[in-house]
């Protein structure tokens, strides 16, 4: 009876080691966009991708617009584990090294083909492996877009313009010394907070791509924006380092295959999605849309630039200047 029992325990076991191995790895993919943005886009090629390289090893829930976590809450939950993946802009991983504060300096990239050869040369490849001792390993970096300005004032041509006025910024202190430089007043706000703190006027403005502003309608409650281009928004896919550390060879190998595909793919939409916002944005006709001249802009530029000096050092002037090495 004994002898019996035993091997029925033992079989039990087994057979629950071999459910068990067969059970797919869930692997949680948040993060604070729409569906329809460069990194939703990018989040759902990557499920895609993963899940037709690895098959029944691993699941990947992508959950997007802040369903899961706000974007001042979901670097914790990674680092705790409820989560396994995340793309945070850029802007927000101060906390993590000042390093990437180079990307937040304006007026740096002329545009995102500049971004893209920085982030592929070596430099920017290394930046990927600068969190790995705070628990954070970098696994690509997406594009998104120039920034622009909306605000609910008709008009912003001058830097003048935007004196006293209320800004939403992510939690960046660059982008804070930015808005600061231009006598504005800026105020750190989670991206899923922003549509309601515009539409109540909480704060009168905010910065962000085509994309974001008309997937989070933020041009039904502004009524201008100014095509100033004086940033980008990008990001960082990021792995819990340990859980990443983890994992068998084949699964890491074929995650990173996918990672790699998928960047390819969500970084060449990119262009067109703000492209065609921004044509989405101009025919809805809410927001008026502004250019500025090449007076203008110089003038935009003057006022902000004071804030690279400012951060030289916490950056390190060898990375701005390789950074903008990536304009030429
Ligand atoms: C923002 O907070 O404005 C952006 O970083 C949101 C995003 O992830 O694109």
């Amino acid at each position: 009876m004994r002898l019996i029992l035993t091997l029925l325990a033992a079989l039990a076991l087994t057979s629950s080691t071999v459910a068990s191995a067969q059970e797919p790895i869930i692997i949680k993919f948040s993060h604070v966009t729409a569906d329809n943005t460069p990194k939703g886009q990018g989040a759902l090629k990557f499920k895609e991708l993963a899940e037709k390289k690895l098959p029944g090893k691993v699941e990947i829930q992508v959950f997007p617009n802040s369903q899961l976590f706000a974007d001042d809450q979901e670097m914790d939950a990674l680092l705790l584990g409820d989560i396994q993946l995340l793309a945070p802009s850029l802007s927000k991983f101060d906390r993590y090294t000042k390093k990437l504060q180079v990307f937040d300096l304006p007026f740096l990239f002329k545009d995102l083909d500049a971004v893209n050869r920085f982030q592929t040369g070596s430099v920017g490849k290394e930046l990927l492996n600068s969190m790995h001792g705070k628990g954070i390993q970098g696994l690509a970096y997406w594009l998104n877009g120039m920034k622009q300005l909306s605000t609910s004032k008709p008009q912003l041509q001058r830097p003048d313009d935007v004196k006293g006025l209320k800004f939403r910024i992510q939690d960046s202190d660059v982008l804070q010394e930015q808005f600061r430089a231009l006598d504005a007043n800026p105020q750190k706000m989670a991206f899923s907070e922003v549509y309601q703190a515009l539409q109540t006027g909480v704060v009168d403005g905010q910065e962000n791509t085509w994309s974001n502003i008309f997937t989070q309608k933020f041009h039904e409650v502004q009524d201008s924006i100014t095509e100033t281009n004086h940033g980008v928004i990008l990001y960082m896919v990021i792995a819990n380092s340990d859980w990443w550390d983890s994992l068998p060879a084949d699964i890491q190998t074929g995650l990173s295959e996918a990672m790699n595909e998928a960047t390819v793919y969500a970084n060449q939409l990119a262009f067109e999605i703000n492209e065609n916002d921004r044509k989405q944005i101009s025919d809805a006709g809410k927001a008026k849309i502004h250019t500025l001249s090449a007076d203008d802009l110089t003038e935009w530029r003057k006022q902000m630039e004071p804030v690279w000096k400012k951060y030289e050092t916490d950056i390190g002037k060898d990375l701005i200047d390789a950074a903008l090495q990536s304009n030429n």
